[in-house]
């Protein structure tokens, strides 16, 4: 931590300097390392996950605690500390996943009695000393009251902890144990958990059936824990409070409460200053556990694990460099901690599957895709195309091999669906940005007709429900009669815009794979959503007319319109009875309100902005919501809502927008997120926004604004090319937000959009700003955009 502060204390220094200087030179950032702070949503319901991992890693070691917002195991609000597991999923909401086989240490046991230990964790949990947390990309260490200090970093399936033990202040001497408990972040352990403790080298095995978080059915999963450094006395297991040094085998039962009886080995240590634990996992058996371990670890080598895990995230961040030059450190530090959590989640979990053998990647904890699609995934098309092809390579194995691929995934299990099929759009927006490497587009368009076409019997959990009534009225109707596959029967609005805006996607797929005889089949039900536009439909806050006029509907299967308020689960809705999310009496909207959804028309702006009474009263209605908080940044369909004005030939108010959500809603601290990450989400919005290139995912578009930086430099991974953007007239005060000119490989440029050969061919954008809105960018080109791919 040290050398972070030096660092900030190093920026803050630069901006005196440039701002009286006026120096236009630039100011690379070096090392990103140094600004990321893997704190920031630690509290405040971010839900990240702050602990040791390389990118995209299994082991994801950490401190866990018992707040109600403990879903990525560490929070900094005060709760306390219940353990140290090894396995973690980052920024979601629900219930916690993983959180699997936690230890716990002690300098000694009272009395020298190991049933004097505490071992139950709603027992044993402790606070910490709260200067004593520190974390950094590879690492993360905390004091315990107890005055028992845990290091952590990892490998990609091996965690490697050192407990260091105080000096013991009575003149006793000390004899740590430290206790792994068959346990997991949400309680879930089912019947038979197993563990075996080695008496002789210490080395516990074994593991036990856990529960996703958001999905239906079971996982198991195992490990292999080695105990270095010291000398070992005594060791054994415990169930509930009680432990034995005679009995080193345990199978446990899950018991008849809610709260899995608590048990698990333990091994006792001669006098010792610092014991080292490396914990290998895996979900295949705790052999490949241990074999996992010795590969990745072999010689406990603590600094060495861990500056292998610096170096691994040095090199992913190393594609985007900025100019600092004038600029607040915390803004800087916004931006590429926003980039470290892009690359957190989903896990690499190649060679790890139970389920079936392949050659192909294995990725897992696509926590959601709802999320995802909206800003990570396109996110990582620019950065490190080489792991989203893995991931989608992933995605069509499960497709292979589960008959759907998933909606939201977390061990192994499809998880729950929000709205529609949007592996459609990620699939699709990876072929249009040209991610062709390794992936079967063959089978990537079999995966997508099956999402438009086959209703499955279960659609809670993957493609699409309500498909007769599509096919046959061209919209999903509220109270819709389904009698072949079954789901939650609410979001009717929702799921028709998304499923729409889905097939749209497929057509641009089915037009590259050359399939034109489905361009013009899924052009036309991308046109679906207009099927519950009702043009006469006001809206009232607290009985005054908003004075706007045409929202979006329910609609019945009589073709007879019914209602929803389109206020309804708003941010501003305060009707305690609006249920919003997935629960069987929810809206028909899910997780926002008509107002918000109204503007997810993605694909054909043109025809919903003439819809709803041309560009300016298309602008009012869109400032309306934004200024009214109607919307929440700190949920994802809030996102591309910041950039829509582009479409209005407004690219002004764009940059206007996102000067009010950043930093506003966004900053560089333990609460500075607005919600929950969802694996990096918040953080990738952070990181497009202030690039100054925001994507509209699912189409070969970026809407162009004045970034946060000078410069930007983006090298892409694949060509070697380096994409810059420069701003001419800088303004770190940001009052100069407003783009005069442009130039784009030094001819002038007239379009609010580029597409995605800006990255790959390393072109360069040079923007002259200014303090007033312009007439730069005001054509309305990006709508032609649209309509010139749909033909
Ligand atoms: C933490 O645990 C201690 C006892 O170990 C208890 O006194 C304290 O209230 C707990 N703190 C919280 C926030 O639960
Ligand atoms: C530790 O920090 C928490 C939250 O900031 C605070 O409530 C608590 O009083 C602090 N404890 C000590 C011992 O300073
Ligand atoms: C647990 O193990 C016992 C004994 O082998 C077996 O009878 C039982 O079916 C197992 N329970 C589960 C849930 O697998
Ligand atoms: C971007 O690349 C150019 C050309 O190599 C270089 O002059 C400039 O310093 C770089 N800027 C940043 C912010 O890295
Ligand atoms: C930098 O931004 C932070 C957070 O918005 C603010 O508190 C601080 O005053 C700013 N520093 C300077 C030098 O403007
Ligand atoms: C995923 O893991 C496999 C096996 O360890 C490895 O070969 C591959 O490079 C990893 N992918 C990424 C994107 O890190
Ligand atoms: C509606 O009235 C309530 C209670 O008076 C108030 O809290 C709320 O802010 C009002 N909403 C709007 C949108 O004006
Ligand atoms: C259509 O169906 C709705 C819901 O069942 C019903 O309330 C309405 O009266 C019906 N309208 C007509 C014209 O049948
Ligand atoms: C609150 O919501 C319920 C359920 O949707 C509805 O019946 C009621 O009219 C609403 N109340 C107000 C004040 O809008
Ligand atoms: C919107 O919310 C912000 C805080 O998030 C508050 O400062 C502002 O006053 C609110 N605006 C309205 C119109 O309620
Ligand atoms: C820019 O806008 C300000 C008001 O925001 C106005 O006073 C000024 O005259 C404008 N400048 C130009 C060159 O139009």
């Amino acid at each position: 931590m040290a050398r972070l502060w030096l660092s900030v204390t190093l920026s803050l220094f630069n901006f005196h300097v440039f701002v009286f200087s006026q120096s236009s030179s630039s100011q690379v950032s070096g090392d990103p390392l140094q600004y990321v702070d893997t704190l920031i949503g630690s509290t405040n319901g971010g839900n990240v996950f702050t602990g040791a991992n390389i990118p995209y890693g299994m082991a994801k070691p950490v401190a866990d605690t018992d707040s109600d917002s403990d879903q990525g195991g560490f929070t900094a609000d005060n709760a306390n500390i219940t353990g140290f597991s090894s396995m973690h999923d980052s920024g979601t909401g629900g219930a916690p996943s993983l959180g699997n086989f936690a230890l716990f240490p002690y300098a000694s046991c009272p009395g020298d009695d190991i049933d004097r230990c505490t071992y139950p964790k709603i027992s044993r949990k402790m606070h910490y000393v709260n200067d004593s947390l520190k974390a950094s990309p590879g690492y993360f260490t905390v004091t315990l009251n107890s005055g028992v200090n845990a290091e952590m970093t990892a490998a990609q399936h091996t965690s490697l902890f050192r407990f260091n033990f105080p000096a013991s202040t009575d003149g006793t001497s000390s004899s740590p144990l430290i206790l792994m408990d068959l346990t997991d972040l949400q309680d879930s352990r089912q019947d038979n958990g197993t563990i075996s403790v080695d008496s002789s080298s210490g080395r516990m095995t074994g593991g036990a059936r856990f529960l996703p978080s958001f999905a239906q059915g079971t996982y198991d999963a195992y490990f292999c824990a080695d105990f270095h450094g010291a000398d070992i006395r005594d060791s054994g297991i415990f169930v509930n409070s009680r432990a034995s040094a005679s009995v080193h085998d345990l199978t446990i039962s899950r018991s008849i409460n809610g709260y899995p009886l608590p048990g698990g080995g333990w091994v006792r240590f001669k006098e010792a200053s610092s014991v080292l634990v490396r914990v290998g996992l895996s979900f295949i058996s705790s052999e490949q556990a241990c074999n996992n371990a010795e590969a990745e670890i072999p010689s406990y080598d603590f600094d060495g694990v861990r500056s292998a895990a610096v170096d691994a995230w040095r090199k992913k961040l190393s594609p985007i460099t900025i100019s600092t030059a004038g600029v607040n450190s915390s803004l800087v530090k916004n931006f590429y901690s926003g980039i470290y959590r892009a690359y957190v989640n989903p896990q690499n979990y190649t060679g790890e599957n139970p389920n079936w053998q392949s050659s192909e990647p294995y990725f897992d904890s696509f926590y959601c895709i709802w999320d995802l699609f909206r800003a990570t995934f396109p996110f990582l098309t620019i950065t490190d195309p080489e792991a989203l092809t893995e991931m989608i390579r992933a995605l069509l194995d499960i497709y292979r091999h589960e008959g759907w691929m998933p909606d939201c995934r977390m061990t192994f299990a499809h998880g729950y669906t929000q709205g529609g099929s949007n592996a459609d759009i990620v699939l699709s927006d990876a072929y249009q940005k040209g991610l062709t490497n390794g992936i079967d587009w063959d089978t990537a368009y079999d995966a997508v007709i099956k999402d438009a076409t086959v209703e499955p019997y279960d659609w809670c959990c993957r493609g699409r429900g309500g498909l007769d009534s599509w096919n046959a009225l061209g919209y999903i109707p509220v109270q819709d009669f389904d009698y072949k596959g079954f789901g939650t029967m609410t979001r009717s609005i929702s799921r028709t815009l998304e499923y729409s805006y889905n097939d749209f996607t497929i057509s641009r797929l089915a037009s590259g794979l050359g399939h034109s005889a489905d361009v013009e089949k899924y052009v036309s039900t991308s046109s679906n959503w207009k099927n519950l536009f009702r043009p006469d439909m006001p809206s009232f806050t607290n009985g005054t007319n908003t004075g706007f006029v045409g929202f979006f509907q329910p609609k019945y299967l009589n073709r007879t319109w019914g209602f929803q308020e389109p206020l309804k689960c708003s941010n501003i809705d305060t009707n305690a009875s609006s249920i919003c999310s997935l629960q069987n009496t929810g809206a028909e909207t899910f997780e926002s309100s008509i107002w918000e959804y109204t503007f997810f028309v993605p694909h054909d702006m043109g025809t919903l902005i003439k819809d709803l009474g041309g560009p300016s009263a298309f602008v009012r209605r869109l400032d309306y919501m934004h200024d009214r908080n109607i919307t929440y940044i700190g949920n994802e369909p809030a996102f591309l809502t910041v950039y829509q004005y582009h479409y209005a030939g407004r690219p002004a108010l764009s940059a206007k927008r996102v000067h009010f959500y950043i930093p506003r809603f966004f900053s560089p601290t333990r609460d500075g997120l607005p919600g929950n990450d969802d694996s990096g989400t918040m953080g990738s919005f952070v990181a497009f926004s202030m690039m100054g290139l925001f994507p509209n995912p699912g189409q070969n578009v970026y809407f162009i604004t004045p970034s946060f930086f000078e410069s930007v430099n983006i090298t892409s991974p694949v060509t070697g090319k380096t994409a810059r953007i420069r701003n001419v007239n800088f303004d770190p005060s940001y009052e100069a937000i407003y783009i005069q000119s442009a130039t784009l490989d030094g001819k002038a440029y007239t379009k609010n959009w580029i597409d995605h050969s800006f990255f790959t061919e390393g072109k360069e954008l040079v923007l002259t700003l200014g303090r007033n809105e312009s007439s730069w960018g005001t054509r309305l080109s990006i709508q032609l955009a649209a309509v010139e791919l749909a033909r």
